[in-house]
């Protein structure tokens, strides 16, 4: 553990020093009397943040879909067009299914919960046809930015992404859209290629 953030605690973060969080620690975290199978609970883990807010990061779970239909319905324009790349996605049963249910391995999801259990964020990776690559993407509820949610969300894909043997990571973008660039900077992503009008970078985990 030489080199990582101390907390004040004693406690240590577990988490690279780039990362702008903070403390992991012990919460009994309750996912309901039944998982689907697969289910990785060893990425389950309570964060607290800067502020002393304390934020829990978990693998999605199938019920996880009703909130996610209700935060796309509720967010702003410009969150949806920077992360579907169109002001109104088609984000219907289908698509929520999809969004919420995943076999862990090719696809996985984590949420970030705040302390009544609500859905803050959320950050995914999907194999691409080469299984060896992924690309992720993350979206934080606007009243929750800026205090290192998708650093640390994204951060933790990629463990168990590399457990699966993907060996790189890739993200397409909106050139525009500074906040997510300086997330993936900080992730050591390469830096971004323009390629028709989106911008790109990877990260090599392997
Ligand atoms: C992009 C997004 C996920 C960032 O979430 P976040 O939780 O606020 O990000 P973090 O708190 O981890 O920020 C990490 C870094 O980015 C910086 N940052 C965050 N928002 C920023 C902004 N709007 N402009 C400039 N920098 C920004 C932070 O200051 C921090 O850098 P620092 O440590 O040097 O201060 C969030 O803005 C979002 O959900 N946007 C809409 C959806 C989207 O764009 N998704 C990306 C598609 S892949």
């Amino acid at each position: 553990m030489k080199g990582l953030p101390k907390c004040a605690d004693g406690l240590v973060t577990g988490r690279r020093a780039t990362s702008p969080v903070h403390c992991e620690v012990m919460k009994e975290i309750d996912v309901g009397p039944t998982v689907p199978e697969g289910y990785p609970s060893e990425l389950e883990a309570a964060v607290v943040l800067d502020d002393g807010a304390t934020v829990t990061f978990r693998p999605i779970l199938p019920e996880d879909g009703a909130e996610i239909a209700r935060a796309y319905a509720e967010a702003d324009a410009d969150t949806l067009f920077h992360r579907f790349f169109t002001a109104a996605p088609n984000i219907g049963e289908k698509q929520i299914h999809y969004l919420s249910e995943v076999d862990y391995k090719r696809r996985l999801a984590l949420v970030a919960l705040d302390e009544d259990g609500h859905g803050v964020g959320i950050a995914r990776y999907e194999s691409l046809t080469d299984a060896t690559r992924a690309e992720v993407a993350v979206v934080v509820h606007s009243e929750w930015r800026r205090r290192g949610i998708a650093t640390e969300l994204l951060g933790r894909l990629e463990d168990p992404a590399r457990r699966q043997g993907i060996t790189e990571l890739i993200a397409v973008y909106l050139p525009e859209n500074r906040a997510v660039a300086r997330v993936f900077e900080l992730l050591g992503y390469s830096s971004p290629r323009l390629a028709d009008g989106l911008a790109r970078v990877e990260k090599r985990i392997a």
